[in-house]
């Protein structure tokens, strides 16, 4: 079983849309996969096709530090399995995330014991930096993939994280989403962003910017299902084939 987190310096870069498709698209090439969030948006469940926000989750199914992954799974039409973060008050959110500063063990000691294929994904959607979440989720990761736009908010808050993320640089690949090659300003800040990260750390493929994704969101639906021929399509179904790569030969070039 591998851990993929998926996370971001700012806010609403397309991490819940890549753990969504990704899963979708990593089952269908024959890997299991259970997807986790770890955000209090509690809104990953919508882009799988299960909305119903009072879906009980991880918060609700934790006693005494151990969470019963068996009841707080769910799993869509298609198979692929949701651990929603559930809907929780300011105070229970709050104290979750004390306790997962005093551990900071706990998720990864967790994970262990959720009852996946060998050949299975765990992928695990989170809030942007920082975050006690994410933080957990970025230390118990065998990948981790750090989601931006090519926009100098973005450049900026990922240089803030850049230094702690590439401590453990063999597991972080930047993937860029969002760009259009209408504005040469995306052009501009991929290659300061190529500059600051290096090549290494920058995935090579890349998502454009296609209404198809939200389009596609807004009906309950995937883009390559959908648009199957939209260039978010194909992204992604690129992204998915790197990562059942990854998956089955650990090579993260
Ligand atoms: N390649 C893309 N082209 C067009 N729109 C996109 C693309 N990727 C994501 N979006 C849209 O951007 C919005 C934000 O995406 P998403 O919710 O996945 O971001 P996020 O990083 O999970 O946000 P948050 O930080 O709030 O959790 C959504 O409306 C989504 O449909
Ligand atoms: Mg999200």
């Amino acid at each position: 079983m591998k851990i993929i987190a998926v996370i971001s310096a700012c806010g609403g870069v397309g991490k819940t849309t890549l753990v969504a498709s990704q899963a979708a698209l990593l089952l269908r090439r024959q890997i299991p996969v259970v997807t986790l969030e770890l955000s209090g948006q509690n809104v990953l469940g919508s882009f799988l096709g299960l909305p119903d926000r009072s879906l009980s989750g991880m918060l609700a199914h934790t006693r005494d530090g151990q969470v019963a992954w068996s009841g707080a799974t769910h799993r869509n039409e298609e198979g692929v399995q949701l651990v929603p973060f559930g809907q929780v008050d300011p105070a229970h959110a709050i104290a979750f995330d004390s306790m997962l500063l005093s551990d900071p063990d706990w998720l990864a000691s967790q994970l262990q014991k959720i009852d996946l294929a060998e050949n299975g994904v765990v992928l695990l959607d989170t809030a942007s930096l920082p975050d006690v979440k994410a933080t957990q989720a970025i230390r118990c990761a065998d990948l981790v993939l750090c989601v931006t736009r090519p926009e100098p908010a973005a450049n900026a808050s990922l240089a803030q994280f850049f230094e702690m993320l590439r401590a453990d640089s063999r597991k972080l690949k930047i993937v860029v989403n969002g760009i259009s090659p209408a504005r040469p300003l995306h052009y501009d800040m991929l290659t300061m962003l190529r500059a600051r990260v290096g090549i290494d750390a920058l995935l090579s493929l890349r998502i454009y910017l296609d209404d198809a994704v939200p389009e596609s969101y807004a009906r309950a639906a995937h883009c390559f299902d959908v648009a199957p021929y939209s260039q978010a399509a194909h992204d992604l179904q690129g992204l998915a084939n790197w990562l059942a790569r990854w998956v089955k030969t650990g090579e993260a070039r």
